[in-house]
């Protein structure tokens, strides 16, 4: 099974991935990380596992599908089987999830169905939850809103700083998102509705 990682920004996330491809935790192979911000620090994890990057900037894509109907042409012609958003700052188009339908998964760091779209953590923080955390789901198509694969939990506590609450999170994005890719690659995913059933 071939994986692609698309991504904004640093990919600790990707790295995670990777490591756990490379140890076989993960059994498929990392064919392509795309990012749609170039320079980020994500690429150069790639390159340093020789794992083919490609930069394709929505900027220079006059609509959201135009820019998706290259992301899947791009996607397609590597033969991709499982496509992972891994801090993926884009909204993806009917277009992209009808072409790769159930096989995209993403990480939100938040317990879904709360705290969705950008800056989750804050959003939490600022409410003032004393527990929150991540969740790992298929890509469906609102926002945040896909059939549920992992849910981790972190405690809030008092003296916490945004960036102190992300840290935590962020020490349990790491685990579940290979996780989550192993039992996709592995066949123990089954959407049934909007529950995702793990078989053994
Ligand atoms: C993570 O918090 C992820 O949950 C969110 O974006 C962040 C990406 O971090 N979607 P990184 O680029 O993997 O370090």
């Amino acid at each position: 099974m071939k994986i692609a990682v698309l991504i904004s920004g640093s990919g600790t996330n990707l790295q995670a991935i990777i490591d756990n491809v490379k140890k076989g935790f993960i059994p498929a192979e990392l064919a392509l990380v795309i990012s749609n911000i170039p320079q980020v620090y994500g690429i150069i994890r790639a390159q340093k596992h020789n794992i083919k990057t490609i930069i394709v900037e929505n900027k220079k894509y006059t609509t959201r599908e135009e820019f998706d109907r290259e992301i899947v042409s791009i996607l397609n012609k590597h033969e991709i089987d499982l496509v992972v958003l891994a801090g993926y700052m884009r909204i993806i188009t009917p277009y992209f999830i009808n072409n790769f339908k159930n096989r995209i998964i993403n990480i939100h760091p938040a317990i879904l169905p709360s705290f969705p779209g950008i800056h989750a953590q804050k959003q939490a923080f600022d409410y003032g939850v004393k527990y929150s955390g991540c969740t790992i789901h298929f890509v469906d198509e609102g926002t945040d809103t896909g059939p549920i694969i992992f849910q981790a939990v972190v405690p809030v506590k008092d003296d916490d700083t945004i960036d102190t609450l992300t840290h935590r999170i962020l020490i349990e994005e790491h685990k579940l998102l290979p996780t989550a890719i192993k039992y996709f690659v592995e066949g123990k995913l089954e959407i049934n509705g909007r529950k995702v059933l793990i078989r053994e």
